[in-house]
């Protein structure tokens, strides 16, 4: 009996200085997502000793280009095993295999309780549920971030007040300045996360990363 299904392709991106695989299961990586990386790469470089992390890392393309160059190890977490695979296999090709360690699985269960973080990368879904449907072609775990589209930036929000390091930064990339407006009350809100939005950056209608540190740093 013929089975009639289309295999899946493996894509390939040139991300600065990487090549990148990836498929139509994940999201295809972003070439302006670029800027968090070097904003990144900037940051490690005067971050106290200690790992990184990134929180909802998909194929990975945005920490291992801040790592280029780094001694530096980082946590990868994603709730995806197809995007993990290929993180795996962007590690390897970028030659920095021994410098990450990808968690696959929910970020919420995937940071030991002791775990602190030098730079916290975090790259949640921020599309409102509603208007997934205006990116058919992307993975709904990929984009859906619930009612306000920020109910993962929200839970990466919480992972970095517990997980990052007092004198650490953390780079959170959501849509809208509206929505960064919201995260920015939020943390007004729950002092006990101890965290403030240092600077932001925007970049058009493509996406705003904010730098999260410490009230007193
Ligand atoms: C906007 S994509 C970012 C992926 C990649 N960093 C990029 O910029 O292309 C969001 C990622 O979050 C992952 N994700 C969704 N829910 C998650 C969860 N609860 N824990 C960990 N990862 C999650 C998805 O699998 C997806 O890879």
């Amino acid at each position: 009996m013929a089975i009639d299904v289309e295999p899946v392709r493996t894509e390939q991106i040139e991300f600065g200085s990487l090549i990148i695989t990836y498929d139509e299961r994940v999201l295809r990586p972003r070439r302006w997502t670029t800027a968090q990386s070097a904003w990144a790469s900037g940051l490690l470089r005067e971050a106290p000793e200690g790992p990184a992390l990134e929180l909802c890392s998909g194929v990975g393309h945005i920490g291992l280009l801040a790592l280029i160059g780094e001694s530096r190890k980082m946590v990868m977490v994603d709730a995806s095993d197809v995007a993990c695979g290929h993180a795996e296999a962007n590690a390897e090709r970028a030659g920095l295999a021994a410098k990450v360690d990808i968690r696959c699985g929910r970020m919420e269960q995937a940071i030991g309780e002791e775990e602190r973080f030098a730079l916290i990368i975090a790259d949640p879904p921020w599309v409102p549920s509603r208007d997934t449907a205006r990116f058919p072609d992307d993975p709904v775990l990929a984009i859906d971030g619930g009612p306000d589209g920020l109910d993962l930036a929200r839970t990466c929000v919480e992972l970095i007040g517990r997980h990052l390091h007092d004198r650490g930064s953390a780079l959170l990339q959501v849509g809208t300045a509206e929505q960064l407006a919201t995260i920015s009350d939020h943390l007004f809100e729950e002092p006990a996360l101890r965290l403030r939005i240092a600077e932001y950056r925007t970049f058009e209608d493509r996406g705003v990363l904010a730098r999260l540190v410490r009230p007193d740093s």
